[in-house]
Order: structure tokens, then C-alpha cells, then sequence
């Protein structure tokens, strides 16, 4: 099913695509920014709950400024001083971010029509065409983002992506997850998990200083599920640093694996997430104030959590990281899932 979403300030005009498996969740997803809007999941009483943050429409898409459901790129998270150099050449981005260039830079691919093509009821594909200097970045660069929703409940994102030139990529999903309902409040009492045994150590504006921390005795600590809230005001210079939660991970493993999890014991909703990538930044929506949302919602400070899988942050600066520098003519692939299922 395909509906009317509203329309951009240029007067685009945005379709909302629903996609729905035999299992009975649906999710809904735009062209308006690669964007996911809705994530419909059957609670322990069955009740449908919604579970991702998001807006009515395109409108609310274009003026919101904390990447709801976005597809983030052409690199997400930061790169530090906003600039990089690639085969001798220096390229300078926006400093959006305290000198930095965060998500993109101000020219967001979440701010853009993207073309849709919905191949049946269960997978949409998004395209975009990325020009030789946009952003700052080099290489003609073809994208596509496809939301698949599988029979067992999981819903699929596969990012591809080829340049003509050398070019960096590091494309992601930004949605906030409220796993008591998109309109429930803080999601302290949610507990989570990682799989990862440390983390990258960040400086003040949250760019990694190259260190590597074990997580073990810290408050960083998500090897078993524990509740977001519990240590998230601990006297830690990381939680200090980024107001919450707000790091890349190290996940353990290669390949497509599971990385985390969440839970509410309130709807008894578990979702997990699995990836090919490296690294996740787990974000607790530090950064949310007071965001009018959908159906009349108003989201406030950690109103959700962003398990944004990814290349670690910085990569372009660190000899030890990997990533991101895709090779022109070479395809960029990676795919994140989130697979839900519900607890009595
Ligand atoms: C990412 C960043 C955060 C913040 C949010 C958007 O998750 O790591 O610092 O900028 O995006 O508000």
C-alpha cells in the first residue's frame, strides 16, 4: 500500500510506502529522506505498538534536525576538522558539528527525494545519485538503501553503493527505538546488550582519540542485558563527554552477526540487531529536547535509543581503524538488521 506523504518545500511531493509480512508486523517508509517512519509490532497483550520516533509527514521530515529514521550518509558520524585527504587531494566538508563534520555536513542525504521503487509488499528499494563533489566528497556516487520485512519479523536495510572515483562511505540508519511505544517517555527502564568487549574513546566533541577502552568495569559495560538508566549518570568521563550514551562501540566478530539487543518488560518487545559492519554508535537521545512528533507526540530527552551500525567514527584519520575508502569501480555493500519478536 502506497499513500500520499505530504510535500517538501520545493513542492515534491512524498509517498509513504507500507510494506506488511504474514506475521502481522508492517513497517512504513518514505522517499523523503531513505526514511523509516513506522515500525508496527504485536505487544504481549496484542496490542500493535509503534516503536520507532518519527513524524506525520514529509513536512515534519524536512524541518526536523535529529535524523528520525534517516538514512544517514555520505558518511555518517563525524569526521574531525571537517576535512580529509584521499590519494593526495584534500577534500573539505561542512563543519556542522564544533569544527566537525557530522552526518553528512548540512546538505543531508535525509533532506533529499530519493526514487522508489517497491518491488512488492514486502521490499522498497530507494536510489539516489551522489555527484562527483557533494558534501565535499569525491566521485560520482549511485546509492540505493532497500527495506526489506521478512516473514520472521525481521526488517532488512541493504546499503549499496558504487563511486567513479575513490570516495569514502559509511551509510546508516538513525532511528530512535522506543520498544514501550514510540510515545511512552524514557527509555531507562529498557535494558540493552552489546557485543562488544570495548569501546573508542572520544575527546569532547565525541571524535575518537584512537584509543581503544575495555568496557569491562565500566559503566560501558552492555555484555548482558542491563537497563539503559542504570549507570547512564555515573561520574564517567565518556557518560560526562557525551551527556548519555553516545559512542561507537566495538563489536565482536566479523560478518553478519548479532551485535545487540533491546527489551521492554512493560509491551515485552525484544529487538535485535545484526550487522556486517564494525562498529556501532549507541545514542540515547541525549540531544532531544522537545520534538513534536507523530500523532501529536512531543519527545523529549532520551525518548529513544539509535543503534546506528557503522565504520568507526574518524576512520578517514586513523591508521588503525578500518574503512572507509571505497575504491572507485568497487561496490560498498553492507546490511544491518533489526529482528523483533515478543516475550509474555
Ligand atoms: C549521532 C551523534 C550524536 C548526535 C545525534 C543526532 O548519534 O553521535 O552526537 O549528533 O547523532 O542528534
Amino acid at each position: 500500500m502506497n499513500c500520499e506523504f505530504g510535500s517538501t518545500s520545493k513542492g515534491e511531493k512524498a509517498t509513504l510506502y507500507t510494506l506488511r509480512n504474514k506475521g502481522g508486523m508492517e513497517i512504513a517508509v518514505t522517499d523523503y529522506g531513505a526514511a523509516l517512519v513506522k515500525v508496527l509490532v504485536l505487544d504481549k497483550d496484542g496490542k500493535v505498538q509503534d516503536v520507532v520516533l518519527g513524524y506525520d509527514n514529509a513536512e515534519g521530515y524536512e524541518k526536523g534536525g535529529v535524523y528520525f529514521g534517516a538514512t544517514v550518509g555520505r558518511v555518517a558520524n563525524r569526521i574531525g576538522g571537517a576535512s580529509f585527504e584521499l590519494n593526495g587531494s584534500v577534500y573539505e566538508l561542512t563543519d556542522n558539528d564544533n569544527g566537525n563534520s557530522l552526518h553528512g555536513g548540512r546538505d543531508y542525504y535525509n533532506k533529499r527525494m530519493w526514487q522508489a521503487e517497491k518491488l512488492n509488499d514486502q521490499k522498497v528499494t530507494f536510489f539516489l545519485e551522489s555527484p562527483d563533489g557533494d558534501q565535499g566528497y569525491p566521485g560520482n556516487t549511485k546509492i540505493s538503501v532497500a527495506y526489506e520485512l521478512t516473514d520472521d519479523n525481521e526488517l532488512k536495510i541493504c546499503y549499496h553503493g558504487v563511486s567513479d572515483a575513490d570516495t569514502l562511505m559509511n551509510l546508516t540508519n538513525h532511528s530512535y527505538f522506543n520498544l514501550s511505544g514510540h510515545a511512552s517517555g524514557p527509555v531507562h527502564e529498557q535494558e540493552v546488550f552489546i557485543a562488544a568487549d570495548a569501546f573508542t574513546r572520544a575527546d569532547a566533541q565525541s571524535i575518537p582519540t584512537g584509543e581503544i577502552v575495555p568496557v569491562e568495569g565500566t559503566p560501558m559495560d552492555f555484555r548482558e542485558y542491563k537497563a539503559i538508566g542504570k549507570e547512564i549518570e555515573a561520574n564517567y568521563e565518556a557518560l560526562i563527554l557525551g551527556q548519555g550514551y553516545d559512542h561507537n562501540w566495538v563489536l565482536k566478530g566479523t560478518g553478519m552477526r548479532t551485535v545487540a539487543g533491546m527489551r521492554s518488560k512493560e509491551t515485552g518487545i525484544v529487538m535485535e540487531v545484526l550487522t556486517d559492519l564494525p562498529g556501532m554508535q549507541f545514542y540515547t537521545g541525549n540531544f532531544l529536547i522537545n520534538e513534536q512528533g507523530k500523532e501529536g507526540s512531543e519527545y523529549r530527552r532520551r525518548h529513544g535509543a539509535c543503534f546506528e551500525t557503522q565504520y568507526f567514527p574518524d576512520a578517514v584519520h586513523k591508521e588503525y581503524f578500518e574503512g572507509p575508502v571505497v575504491k572507485a569501480g568497487v561496490s560498498y555493500d553492507t546490511v544491518t538488521a533489526y529482528r523483533f519478536c515478543t516475550e509474555a
